[in-house]
């Protein structure tokens, strides 16, 4: 498919917006799931590995119990996670099926979910923790999936966020000028054949909220012990919370 045939949308407030914005994103991880990991490590410089594990670790607070990783993407935290919690049940959902078939191989045992994370195929109180790694900020309304991750998780589960917020550090913003704006697009155009994909995906971290405003959502959806880390000078970060006992 070509961008001209699923135009890439601008990127606004993250509340709830026609749903032409999340078929074209889907359509977009569709199309550069085969060189998705490929850029995603050149371009992170494979730090992304240290920052997922640390993601990981802060499920170490979490009940034990079913784990869901939520836009799971290539499921590369998905790998991570089923090494670290080998005698979990374990399921990888992501709205973008290709990405989720090249991912398959890297976590045999998952469950692989076709899904949007603002409408979950899962029960209330399912899964003890939810994990999700760079997928929160292309959601059209950040609020419904809070509230979907709230819901499926059982009371006192935890739900972290691996996420490129907009940045608010000086140091970090100019680190955005300079990559995402321009890096990111041009090498990512390069390698994928696909520029606009990296220039929606350089467009979304400017777009989206900062840490404390994502915070405030979390808190404002029902989670608990809402708490902010920042990785790399607040080039990435975490947050974790809580749902209440
Ligand atoms: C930047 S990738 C991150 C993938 C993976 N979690 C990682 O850490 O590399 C974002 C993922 O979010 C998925 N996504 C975006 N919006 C979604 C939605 N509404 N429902 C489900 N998945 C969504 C995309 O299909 C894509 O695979």
């Amino acid at each position: 498919m070509t961008s001209e045939a699923s135009p890439i949308p601008a990127v606004h407030a993250r509340e709830a917006q026609p749903s032409a914005h999340d078929g074209a994103v889907r359509a977009m991880f569709d199309r550069i799931a085969p060189t998705y990991d490929l850029l995603n490590h050149l371009m992170s410089g494979g730090i992304d590995v240290a920052w997922r594990k640390k993601a990981i670790e802060q499920l170490a607070v979490a009940p034990s119990g079913a784990i869901l990783d939520l836009c799971a993407g290539t499921m590369d935290l998905t790998a991570l996670l089923a090494r670290r919690f080998p005698n979990e049940r374990l399921v990888a959902s992501d709205f973008a099926a290709q990405m989720l078939d090249r991912g398959r191989k890297k976590a045999p045992n998952a469950e692989v979910v076709v899904a949007d994370a603002m409408a979950l195929p899962f029960a209330d109180g399912e899964f003890s923790s939810v994990i999700c790694g760079f997928g929160m900020r292309n959601l059209s309304d950040t609020r419904k999936g809070a509230l979907e991750a709230c819901r499926v998780l059982r009371p006192g589960g935890v739900f972290v966020t691996l996420e490129f917020f907009k940045p608010t550090q000086l140091a970090t913003r100019a680190f955005h000028a300079a990559y995402a704006k321009v890096v990111l697009p041009t090498v990512g155009g390069l390698i994928s054949g696909d520029r606009d994909a990296y220039a929606y995906l350089a467009k979304s971290m400017d777009g989206f909220l900062n840490r404390r405003e994502y915070e405030q959502t979390l808190a404002g959806a029902g989670f608990v012990d809402v708490r902010g880390l920042d990785l790399t000078l607040g080039v990435a970060s975490i947050v974790t919370a809580v749902v209440p006992r």
